[in-house]
């Protein structure tokens, strides 16, 4: 097809960048080990010792609460022979249940000879080498991997050295979402979707509303806004607005719940949407938020840990039901999984190198140039 054929549409990523094992190796190196990710929220480790273990494209992590409040993030492997410290999958397997990982709430604990870390990964302790000389325990903390915060959400960079400046990406989703009490927020119910799609498909969906007419009726009878020149007009700025008497993403657009505290006017009845690359999209109404955390776990399978987040003096109450919110886009969800393994399968085709984004789907152009900003691994 010649380029006048095509209409002014854009060619989107190769085929095979969504499909093949080496692609997928790709995005981790490039990607996932190099560049701030989110990695779910600080509400999920309240207190010192609260903690958790992550599996980040391969690479297992130890997330934890420190002692003086702050979150520190550690590869899972211990300095002396490696071995993984927290991983209760391998002692199930064998019925066993060896003393190790995040114990006491002070300290990580390797099973093996155990050699011991203070939650900020210092050495703390390697049995009977303390009086070895020349033995230089700081020589021996664990592996870092970088921890930033943004509204509540906790961010990594497995690549701390390198790793690119945190707030310059930040900047403008924090300008379009000052009013929004972010860090406040707690998660009411978290849903968890195992997609058969590579990651980037589900962003590139995400970005685009030239398929919500035909994909989601009921949510296009909220939003009539999204049936228009697949939204590309919209005013993500000033936030979308809904159908007359409408104002959240609830099946009738209307909710018991309050509007955040220190919203505009305007925002009291708009929606505004985020996509943070490469793996948080956030998509905020007047009292709810939904956080969806990208988990790839294969060219072809991606986790999507879905987050309903309410403020807090609304979960509080006795009557509370996050259901009018979470049912609505549960349904929307699933409507958006199920377009998206349809790309997946449809792209292995033979005769299909490319797609083609069409000019009202220029934001779904970004995850290209987004790739080509992160460069070779
Ligand atoms: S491998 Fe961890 S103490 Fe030996
Ligand atoms: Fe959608």
């Amino acid at each position: 097809m010649s380029d006048k054929a095509n209409g002014g549409m854009e060619k989107s990523l190769d085929s095979a960048a969504y499909l093949t094992a080496d692609a997928f190796a790709r995005d981790k190196a490039a990607i996932f080990h190099r560049q701030w990710f989110c990695a779910g929220r600080e509400e999920d480790m309240p207190a010192p010792g609260d903690h958790k273990i992550l599996d980040i494209a391969g690479e297992s992590v130890i997330v934890v609460r420190g002692k003086e409040g702050a979150i520190h993030a550690h590869y899972n492997v211990c300095r002396h022979r490696g071995a993984r410290m927290c991983d209760a999958v391998s002692d199930a397997r064998w019925g066993v249940k060896l003393d190790a990982g995040v114990v006491g709430r002070t300290m990580i604990r390797c099973p093996y000879h155990g050699w011991s870390y203070a939650l900020d990964g210092r050495l703390l302790a390697a049995p009977q080498l303390q009086d070895s000389p020349g033995f230089d325990k700081a020589a021996f903390g664990l592996h870092p991997v970088a921890v930033q915060t943004w509204g509540g959400f906790v961010f990594l960079n497995l690549s701390p050295d390198t790793a690119p400046d945190f707030t310059a990406d930040l900047a403008e989703p924090s300008r379009r979402l000052a009013n929004y009490p972010l860090a406040d927020l707690v998660t009411a119910q978290t849903i968890n979707y195992e997609v058969n799609a590579n990651w980037k498909l589900i962003l590139e969906n995400y970005n685009e509303c030239y398929h919500c007419p035909g994909v989601h009726p009921e949510l296009t009878a909220i939003v009539p806004a999204f049936k228009v020149r697949g939204g590309i007009d919209l005013d993500w700025e000033a936030g979308i607005p809904h159908r007359e008497g409408a104002y959240t993403y609830t099946w009738d657009g209307t909710t018991r719940r309050a509007p955040f505290p220190g919203l505009s006017e305007e925002e009291k009845v708009r929606h505004k949407g985020e996509l943070i690359y490469p793996n948080l999209m956030f998509s905020v109404s007047c009292d709810h938020a939904a956080a969806f955390v990208l988990w790839p776990l294969a060219a072809d399978r991606t986790l999507i840990e879905c987050r309903f987040l309410f403020h807090p003096d609304e979960v509080a109450k006795g009557d509370f039901d996050p259901s009018d919110a979470v049912d609505f886009w549960d349904l929307v969800n699933r409507q958006d999984w199920a377009v998206c393994e349809r790309v997946q399968s449809g792209i292995a085709a033979r005769v299909h190198t490319h797609g083609f984004y069409a000019p009202i789907e220029d934001l779904s152009l970004d995850i290209r140039r987004y790739i080509e900003r992160c460069g070779e691994p």
